[in-house]
């Protein structure tokens, strides 16, 4: 038997190189169960719409679900001189019943059959990635609960700038992770559109029922132009994009780790079964997990221009540069899964140090908006009391103290209006304790905050 599927106009075979350059079954392989599960569903419509027999159609599934059970089970050799997925499961399926194996291809064309798998590929890769995602979530208010008196410096600009609640700062994580989730939850819905009924292009002679399809392989909709369907990857490049802007967040709490694990910072230990050592200085633990988290966001942001760019030039409708879309989606969906991992276990095992998280929250001048805003409440202008803080500021620097060492001579020689209730503006607690608006790092905001969550999870 011939390893192709097609063949009859051509005089001669192909060439090696077409072979090889053309074949797609090393890395397709990995559609089988959908492939096979979307040609049983064509294959039971076929029957109930009479265009084949009953008998045939129970052998074909018959053949399919055997089929299916040995490349479950392993025990499948997947042949890589086929061309193919679903050119390789039509051939066995036909090496095994003979010419009735034949019949399963009516209506139907490797475009419509392709797309079909890709879209019940990417809807169980949604499924599973905001599983994942509510884990990530999950393990950010378990964190933010345990520690969630502990205060440190929130940064702008990498320089400190006022103190924040760390349940606060891993809340942060918490909102990016809730969009990303609804960001996958809206691609679901544009990709459970059934392309099956579309053929190679223009739709099908035959009398298909597309519905019946649609509701055995539970899509919501039918595609509404057969020429749209064979043709459109906008599913799979939202599905990169989403995963893109997933990894950008992923990457930014990874680096987050990267540099609290540090000497410099140490307001975060590894445990040591999540780090790594050097092969050279002995003393050495490495974040090498977070670090490959923001390293492997390159490869999905890579992904993303690259499918970009192959479909910026198709004209309509099939082209064989579509089959370019499959290792970048499958690459995809390996590193974000992995990722999503790896940030659960991180956070559920990494060590918050409040003690270096408070100490770094004391130096730097952190409450001198505070101070600025208690001189408001004494009746200087903003713009004024900034100034006059800024001076003091200066001066503190000067004697190589922090606003609350200074003395209250000291501070009212600045502004008179200071009174000795400025040392409570000057507690970094207090900072915290002051910043109750909706969405503050107030430890009361905080706390409806993490009760918004609990109920968002239901954990
Ligand atoms: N391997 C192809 C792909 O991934 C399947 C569709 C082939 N269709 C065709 N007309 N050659 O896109």
């Amino acid at each position: 038997m011939s390893n192709k599927i097609w063949g009859g106009r051509f005089r001669e075979k192909p060439d090696a190189i077409v072979d090889q350059f053309n074949a797609s079954i090393h890395f397709d392989q990995r559609l089988y169960a959908q492939d096979i599960e979307g040609s049983m569903a064509h294959c039971r419509m076929l029957a109930k719409q009479g265009i084949i027999t009953e008998e045939e159609s129970s052998s074909i599934l018959q053949a399919l679900d055997e089929i299916k059970g040995e490349m479950d089970q392993g025990e499948f050799v997947f042949d890589e001189t086929r061309e193919d997925i679903h050119s390789l499961v039509e051939q066995e399926l036909v090496e095994r019943i003979g010419t009735v194996g034949e019949k399963l291809h009516t209506g139907r064309s490797r475009n419509d059959q392709v797309s079909l798998d890709v879209r019940l590929y990417v809807r169980d890769a949604i499924d599973r990635v905001i599983l994942l995602i509510r884990d990530v979530q999950n393990a950010l208010v378990d964190s933010a609960e345990r520690n969630g008196e502990f205060i440190l410096p929130g940064y702008t600009h990498l320089q400190r700038a006022q103190p924040v609640l760390l349940a606060h700062h891993l809340l942060a994580y918490y909102e990016m992770m809730k969009r990303d989730g609804r960001r996958f939850q809206e691609n679901r819905k544009r990709v459970n559109v059934l392309p099956l009924g579309s053929a190679a292009l223009a739709g099908s002679t035959f009398d298909l029922d597309r519905h019946a399809v649609a509701r055995e392989l539970g899509f919501a909709e039918l595609s509404g132009n057969s020429m749209d369907a064979v043709s459109d990857r906008d599913f799979v490049l939202e599905f990169i994009f989403n995963a893109s802007l997933l990894m950008m967040h992923l990457s930014r709490l990874g680096e987050e780790l990267v540099i609290w694990s540090s000497h410099e910072f140490g307001f975060v230990t590894l445990p040591d079964a999540l780090s790594t050592g050097s092969s050279i200085m002995p003393q050495k633990k490495n974040p090498d997990l977070p670090e490959l988290i923001r390293g492997k966001t390159g490869r999905v942001y890579g992904h993303l221009m690259g499918l970009l760019t192959t479909m910026k030039g198709l004209p309509l409708a099939y082209n064989k540069d579509l089959q370019e879309d499959k290792e970048a989606l499958f690459d995809t969906v390996d590193t974000v899964v992995q990722c999503l991992m790896v940030t659960t276990r991180l956070l559920k095992e990494v060590t918050f140090n409040e003690k270096a998280m408070a100490d770094a929250a004391k130096e730097g001048y952190l409450a001198a908006t505070d101070l600025a805003d208690y001189l408001v409440s004494r009746g200087l202008t903003f713009r004024k009391a900034h100034e006059t803080v800024g001076k003091m500021v200066l001066s503190a620097m000067e004697q190589g103290k922090e606003l609350h060492q200074l003395t209250l001579e000291a501070l009212q020689a600045a502004s008179p209006e200071i009174g000795e209730d400025v040392f409570q503006w000057l507690d970094p607690a207090e900072c915290v304790k002051r910043r109750e608006l909706p969405g503050g790092t107030g430890p009361g905001a905080v706390r409806k905050q993490l009760e918004k969550a609990r109920e968002e999870l239901g954990s």
